[in-house]
């Protein structure tokens, strides 16, 4: 039987997420690889186990997570009841809809229709009452923004989400959506964008539009999925993300490995590897309320951790990142 580490809330930093009364661990656990059918379980649920012991009490999934689409929310479901039943309210548990999911008219995007009928799936497959967090994962360009976020306020009235967000919208959708939801009486918590350092979007005016409404950011895919790691820099390891044919990159050709090699330096003299220095600088950002890291072994999750420790990054490190990334590789 699984006994959490009784000092799990010791080293662990937790950060308010926009002007909300919601504070997230700095990293929080993303299910989307290696916790579907085609996963050992019991590695993800010992990945599950790792987190929540280092103080991660966020968990991120969506319903077409897996696969097969929505075996992640199933398998996550199998391990809150054998093993975290107790500890559901030192949990943040969210779950989205927008992609692909099931056949027909109603599967994806972003209808009333498609996100109510999706949270509900999620939540049965779960075996829970509620979400913590619903995302509308992706921009619909066909249905009216406000049927979308009166979808998710409908939600929140009715219990089974505690708080929403939207993923992959533009600023000044963001601001939109913010402004609806308002109206509605519902804050719109949270933005999940894709950023890292290969991928600085967001700081054209994502960042800011979140600031002046109040929301926070929980950025995705923080590892450039895996490529921020020192991984590939001479090959495609075996059993990787790469290997498994989910991630194209060559080593022997993709001019951001030389970036890699060149960051590790920085990284060495602050005592971190590349993947460490890659998620503290995530960090850095204020608006910035946590970062889902991936992970296919507990190793990594307990490596990831040493992200958290030491100084924040100086504006000498922050200058000598910025001329690595911006030069010509
Ligand atoms: N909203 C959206 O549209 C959206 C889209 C994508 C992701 N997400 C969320 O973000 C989460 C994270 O995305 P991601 O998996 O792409 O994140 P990531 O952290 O960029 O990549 C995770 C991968 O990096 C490798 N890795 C992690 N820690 C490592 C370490 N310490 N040393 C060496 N390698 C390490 C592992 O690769 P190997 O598997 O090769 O070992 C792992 O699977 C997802 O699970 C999901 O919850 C959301």
């Amino acid at each position: 039987m699984y006994h959490p580490s009784d000092q799990r809330y010791e080293t662990m930093s937790y950060r308010r997420c926009g002007r909300s009364g919601l504070r997230l661990s700095s990293l929080s656990l993303g299910l989307w690889h290696n916790f579907g059918g085609d996963a050992p379980f019991q590695t993800a649920r010992a990945m599950i186990h790792t987190a929540f012991d280092a103080g991660i009490t966020h968990f991120d999934l969506a319903n077409n997570y897996g696969p097969p689409p929505g075996s992640a929310e199933s398998n996550f479901g199998r391990i809150l009841q054998e093993d975290l039943k107790a500890y559901r309210d030192e949990l943040i548990i969210s779950s989205k809809a927008g992609y692909d999911m099931w056949p027909g008219p109603y599967g994806n995007f972003g209808s009333r229709k498609s996100l109510i009928a999706s949270c509900e799936q999620s939540l049965r497959r779960m075996g829970l009452d509620y979400v913590d967090i619903f995302y509308h994962h992706r921009p619909d360009p066909d249905t009216p923004l406000a049927e979308t976020m009166g979808a998710l306020d409908h939600l929140v009235r009715s219990g089974k989400a505690l708080y929403v967000g939207i993923s992959n919208y533009g600023p000044a959708a963001s601001q939109e959506a913010a402004s609806i939801l308002r109206r509605l009486g519902t804050p719109c918590l949270i933005h999940q964008p894709c950023y890292h350092m290969f991928r600085r979007e967001p700081e054209q005016g994502l960042f800011s539009a979140l600031e002046a409404e109040g929301m926070g950011a929980i950025a995705f895919s923080p590892l450039a999925q895996g490529i921020l790691t020192d991984k590939y820099l001479s090959r495609i390891p075996e059993g990787s993300r790469a290997a498994k044919g989910r991630l194209r990159i060559d080593p022997e050709q993709d001019p951001r490995l030389e970036k890699v090699r060149q960051l590790s330096a920085i990284a060495e003299a602050r005592g971190m590897n590349i993947a460490q220095l890659a998620l503290a600088w995530v960090l850095r950002h204020p608006v910035m309320a946590s970062v889902i890291i991936g992970a296919s072994r507990p190793e990594q999750i307990r490596d990831c951790l040493g992200c958290l420790r030491g100084e924040e990054l100086s504006s000498e490190e922050l200058a000598a990142i910025d001329a690595i990334l911006a030069s010509a590789a």
